[in-house]
């Protein structure tokens, strides 16, 4: 069975329908990206498989227990999924450690000793412990992005959610990203996340899933990366290269910007 089994959900909010007849399957140890345009529904699923959002019909297992309808174990579920938010942010005027052990002291009711020693080991899982009493502004995008995923290590979950981890970040970052989710792959983790970064990080994962509020396809970048695809996903025509064997795709809808400033379309 597969770790996370999302069938046939229906999610509307109000009148506008968001998710329509979605089913989505993450086996154990899988590395899973969603992508689609603005609004096409991927943070509402990741909050659905988190049980922060109802679903108006369809079901949700995680591990084999019901996420959706009545009598959910919610702490079980928080124990088994780690969400790391698209605009979680830390605390300016806290250390590093102090964001990370705030929440399990407060919520989990830990001791400060016990909180600071998961913390570190956390920290060092992901390559920060050095980073420990440094503040949030003395990190780089991708080192806050390792902050978050230290923080969902508290509840040792197995599967993690990152809605949109690179989002506004460098490419150097990205490449931390990258990095990130790869250690994550190796210590036996299965991820799901999403992302607007075609060419940066979906074509280097090994499964994409294209969402407009169903499934519009579902397989490796070469197979989903295709113009016939990112149409349906995005409603304007798209070009795809290959480099490297790699899909990169380009956007070549009609810019209003180009010859403004004397420049040429690419
Ligand atoms: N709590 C809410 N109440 C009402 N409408 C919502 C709510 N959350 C999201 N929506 C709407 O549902 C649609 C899907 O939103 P969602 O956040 O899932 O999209 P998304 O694919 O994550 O977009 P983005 O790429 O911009 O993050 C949007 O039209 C959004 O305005
Ligand atoms: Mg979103």
């Amino acid at each position: 069975m597969a770790f996370l089994d999302i069938n046939d959900v229906h999610k509307s909010y109000g009148q506008a329908k968001v998710l329509n007849g979605v089913s989505v399957t993450v086996d154990k140890h899988e590395v899973v990206c969603l992508i689609g345009a603005s609004g096409s529904g991927k943070s509402t699923l990741l909050k659905c498989v988190n049980a922060l959002e109802p679903v108006d019909s369809g079901e949700i297992l995680v591990d084999g227990d019901r996420v959706t309808g009545l009598g959910v174990d919610v702490n079980k579920l928080r124990r088994s999924v780690g969400m790391v938010f698209q605009s979680y942010n830390l605390f300016p005027h806290m250390s590093v450690l102090d964001n990370l052990t705030l929440a399990p002291r407060k919520v989990l009711g830990l001791k400060g000793d016990a909180a600071e020693a998961l913390a570190l080991e956390f920290l060092g899982k992901m390559g920060m412990a050095e980073k420990a009493q440094a503040f949030p502004d003395q990190l780089s995008g991708g080192q806050q992005q390792r902050v978050f995923v230290a923080r969902a290590l508290f509840h040792s979950p197995d599967i993690l959610v990152l809605d949109e981890p690179t989002s506004g970040v460098d490419v150097r970052t990205r490449h931390e990203v990258l990095h990130l989710l790869a250690d994550l792959h190796d210590a036996g983790m299965s991820v799901l996340l999403t992302t607007h970064d075609l060419n940066g990080l979906a074509a280097h994962l090994p499964r994409l899933i294209c969402l407009n509020k169903e499934i519009v396809a579902d397989g490796s970048p070469r197979e989903v990366l295709v113009p016939e695809v990112l149409e349906k996903l995005y409603g304007a025509p798209m070009h795809v290269l290959e480099h490297g064997g790699m899909p990169i795709v380009l956007d070549h809808s009609e810019n209003p910007m180009v010859g403004r400033f004397g420049g040429k379309a690419v």
